[in-house]
């Protein structure tokens, strides 16, 4: 399966930060945010994987990322020249897609505390699967309703009166049918091809599963200054108190054997003296059993709280 990262956008919730430097690469704590979703993908599993911006941003991203070689993995670039919706991303990443399924993240979207992602991904066979995440405001998302049995029975976007409080956060799976649905979608009013109504072909065709979030997963998105702050506050928080990274690509890569230890250390004596070195140095030379990163979670669409 390819990975997207979709990185576009005008920012404009963030002006003025998002003046010189675009939403995706502001700090989140002591990371840029576009780590966190890009370790969200390399966690689930994905080697190769298309990040998607705007014409200015994307020297920026490739300078921050490269061709991936430093992780392991695969990056190439594509541009999306308008914000022209998130859906447009499975047609401006045709040629990268190919014939295979796809999973796209955006680039504000930060997880922490699950391996549900890792298993959808290792289940994924065909169709497309969402996740819906409890929050108290669910007017600010795309939101899922569920009948009895767990299975999706409307999907909004953005609804004025939501008819369930589970948000679809920014985490998708698709089989490669997603370039055929999104080339027949029509723009929504707002001139964009929407994910929600990606979704809701999945779900008239029968193909949508949706997977809840436990309470215990943080899903933070990072697209206000009020969210970016308070994503800041939670990886700091846990970092403090645990002296684990959230969102280290390096040592996901080094943990799933994408890198080599000696590789590593030959990266790590390149770097300015830093704390982000001194974690990396940390991580290669950690001689206590490492704990697994995120508890397992049993996999199974439905709507209790699992
Ligand atoms: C987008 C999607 C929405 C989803 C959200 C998750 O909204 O349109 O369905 O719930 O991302 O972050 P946006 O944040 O672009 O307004």
């Amino acid at each position: 399966m390819k990975g997207i990262i979709l990185a576009g956008g005008a920012g404009s919730r963030l002006y003025p930060l998002t003046l010189v430097s675009s939403k995706q690469l502001q700090p989140v704590y002591d990371k840029p945010m576009v780590y966190y979703p890009f370790c969200t993908l390399l966690e689930c599993g994905v080697d190769e994987i298309c990040l998607i911006s705007t014409p200015l941003d994307i020297p920026r991203f490739r300078e921050l990322l490269g061709d991936g070689s430093r992780f392991g993995v695969r990056i190439v670039y594509e541009v999306q020249e308008h914000p022209k919706g998130i859906a447009e991303a499975f047609l401006v990443g045709e040629s990268f897609i190919r014939q295979e399924s796809v999973c796209l993240i955006l680039g504000d979207n930060i997880f922490y505390g699950s391996d549900v992602f890792r298993k959808a991904f290792e289940e994924f066979k065909s169709g497309a699967v969402i996740f819906g995440y409890q929050v108290r405001d669910p007017r600010r998302y795309g939101v899922v309703e569920l009948d009895s049995e767990g299975s999706p029975i409307s999907l909004e976007e953005k609804p004025s009166q939501p008819k369930s409080n589970l948000a679809v956060p920014g985490l998708y799976f698709y089989d490669n049918e997603v370039i055929r649905i999104t080339r027949n979608l029509k723009p929504s009013a707002r001139g964009e091809l929407e994910i929600t109504d990606v979704n809701r072909r999945y779900m008239e065709q029968g193909d949508l599963k949706v997977y809840p979030l436990h309470r215990g997963i943080a899903w933070l998105d990072a697209g206000t200054s009020s969210s970016l702050h308070e994503a800041s506050a939670y990886v700091q928080t846990i970092e403090k108190r645990q002296g684990v990274k959230i969102g280290c690509p390096e040592e996901i890569a080094l943990r799933r054997g994408l890198l080599e230890s000696e590789g590593l250390e030959a990266m790590i004596e390149k770097l300015p003296d830093c704390e982000y070195k001194n974690y990396l140095e940390f991580v290669l030379n950690e001689s206590m059993p490492l704990l697994p990163s995120h508890p397992s979670t049993e996999l199974k669409p439905g709507r209790k709280d699992s």
